[in-house]
């Protein structure tokens, strides 16, 4: 009582002189000293015990004011009165297992003390103040949580939640040995993680038949005891080599069905105590929850792929049906032109005798005949140019330049790609060359493309007025689809009064 009273002066010192954190300080070390003395359970008793509370400080008086239960949290409110501050009102929490007391006069959280609320027999919300030692083992147990909660909420991989988890059940629970095993569809089941005191290696992956408990519980979804080991369990022999006597295993539900089992076991005479089974459950609910998003996102995931697969194949088909059409009017109509010409070139010299009419007929037609050729040379080369098939990116740019009315600094690779790598390369340079001419009112502008390990790096910059805005047309969007779709990146800097720089990554798939 003495140590007590020694307590409660140097409470009182640090609460008069307005020092907030040596009263924090000393609330953190010493106050479970006196709570260990006050296990307590029901209503009366929290109030009964916050008077006691406040009769330890000379000159303080807290009057408890009233107690209700929100959202798993039992508020105690305490009228304070005293020189310090009067008419200030307290109120502690007991938040999630943990006691916060809580002055509203400084505004400010004074002091987080551990005590636990659990629903006493009869009380809406009761809470009970535990031993120490129950204080630090709930603590504890809350940390293990927490920790495969982070895991959990990070995605990290179901390698490291079920090495988490089967390595923090051990340490809560003060089991020898743990191990985490998924049913499987052909009666068996699979060892996928497993951790034992002395670090003896069990056979993770390996799979084998269920026997009858193991049946029932994946049938019921039902904790069970194996006290002592049945003979026939599956791992019986590994787990009597680790010295295992007993074990408790409890199973992971998830949709609706029992997806695993987790066991603790211990080499000792003794079997782990009862409850313990009801203080595993907040584990094997993590292991669910992650499996169920890893699910989910696998799911988000397969659809992304095939959203990416469509758009590339709908591209593919496109330049492919641009091919086709460039190669058919290339050899077809394309060459018959060009012969109607020479045919017409050879009649009217042959006319020469008789110019009039014919030859004047002739002539006109010539005259229609080449701008046709012209004409449709324009066009094959706006679906796809020859020399981009037959001579590669680097002919096809070169014709591109051949055209243009300023001249173009050219650095392209002579190697051949993969079709689809060379034509998404010839629209980018293509579009991006035609908004050079059209509103860059560029002095200077240049082509670089080279093949950086795997990817093709095409680069096209000019020095004019800059400010390109992708949302002011189609042409830079419909490059920002196409470079996506073959799993490309497209990036345009274009500060105004700064030129333009358009840079395409593209994969080099072979
Ligand atoms: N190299 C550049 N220099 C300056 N401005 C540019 C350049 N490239 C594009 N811009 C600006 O960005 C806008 C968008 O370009 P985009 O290519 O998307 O469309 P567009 O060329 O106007 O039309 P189109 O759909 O025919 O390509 C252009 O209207 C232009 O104002
Ligand atoms: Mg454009």
């Amino acid at each position: 009582m003495s140590d007590l009273l020694a307590l409660a002066r140097r409470y009182y010192d640090a609460f008069n002189a307005h020092d907030l954190e040596a009263y924090a300080a000393l609330l953190d070390e010493d106050v479970e000293l006196a709570m260990d003395a006050w296990n307590l359970r029901g209503r009366e008793a929290v109030c009964d015990s916050f008077a006691r509370f406040w009769r330890l400080f000379p000159g303080v008086v807290g009057v408890p004011q009233r107690m209700f239960a929100a959202d798993g949290t039992v508020v105690v409110e305490v009228r304070r009165e005293n020189r310090v501050a009067e008419d200030a009102a307290s109120t502690a929490h007991v938040t999630g297992g943990a006691w916060e007391i809580i002055t509203t006069a400084e505004a400010a959280r004074i002091v987080h003390v551990r005590g636990f609320s659990v629903p006493g027999p009869g009380d809406r919300a009761a809470v009970v103040m535990p031993s120490r030692r129950e204080a630090y083992r709930l603590a504890d147990e809350q940390d293990a949580l927490r920790e495969v909660a982070t895991l959990v909420t990070r995605g990290s991989s179901e390698r490291e939640v079920f090495d988490t988890v089967s390595r923090v059940i051990a340490r809560v629970l003060r089991a020898d040995a743990t191990s985490l095993f998924r049913f499987e569809d052909d009666d068996t089941l699979t060892l996928v993680a497993a951790w034992t005191r002395h670090g003896v290696p069990l056979p993770i992956g390996k799979r084998r038949a269920l026997n009858a408990q193991l049946r029932e519980i994946r049938a019921t979804g039902e904790p069970h005891r194996f006290e002592p080991l049945p003979d026939d369990a599956p791992f019986v022999e590994e787990a009597r080599a680790l010295g295992t006597r007993s074990a408790i295993g409890v199973p992971i539900a998830l949709d609706g069905r029992v997806w695993g089992i987790v066991f603790a076991s211990t080499e000792g005479e003794k079997p782990l105590p009862a409850g313990t089974e009801a203080r595993m459950v907040g584990f094997t609910a993590l292991v669910a929850t992650s499996l169920a998003n890893a699910q989910a996102r696998t799911s988000v995931q397969q659809l992304v792929e095939q959203l990416t697969a469509s758009r590339a194949r709908v591209v593919a088909a496109a330049d492919e049906s641009r091919r086709r059409l460039q190669r058919d009017v290339h050899d077809g109509a394309q060459q018959r032109l060009v012969q109607t010409v020479i045919n017409l070139k050879l009649a009217s010299q042959a006319l020469e005798e008789h110019p009039w009419p014919a030859a004047h007929l002739i002539g006109e037609s010539l005259l229609h005949a080449e701008r046709a050729t012209s004409e449709l040379r324009d066009l094959v080369r706006g679906i796809l140019p020859a020399s981009l098939a037959r001579g590669g990116l680097r002919a096809g740019v070169e014709s591109l330049c051949a055209d243009l009315p300023i001249a173009i600094d050219l650095d392209v690779t002579a190697a051949r790609l993969p079709a689809p790598t060379e034509t998404t390369a010839y629209f980018v340079i293509a579009e991006a060359l035609t908004n050079v001419v059209k509103h860059a009112g560029a002095t200077s502008a240049g082509v670089k493309v080279n093949v950086e390990d795997d990817r093709l790096v095409v680069v096209v910059r000019d020095d004019g007025a800059g400010g390109a805005d992708p949302g002011a047309g189609s042409g830079l969007t419909g490059l920002f689809d196409r470079v996506e779709a073959g799993d490309g990146t497209l990036v345009v800097e274009s500060p105004p009064g700064g030129g333009t720089t358009l840079r395409a990554t593209l994969p080099v798939i072979r």
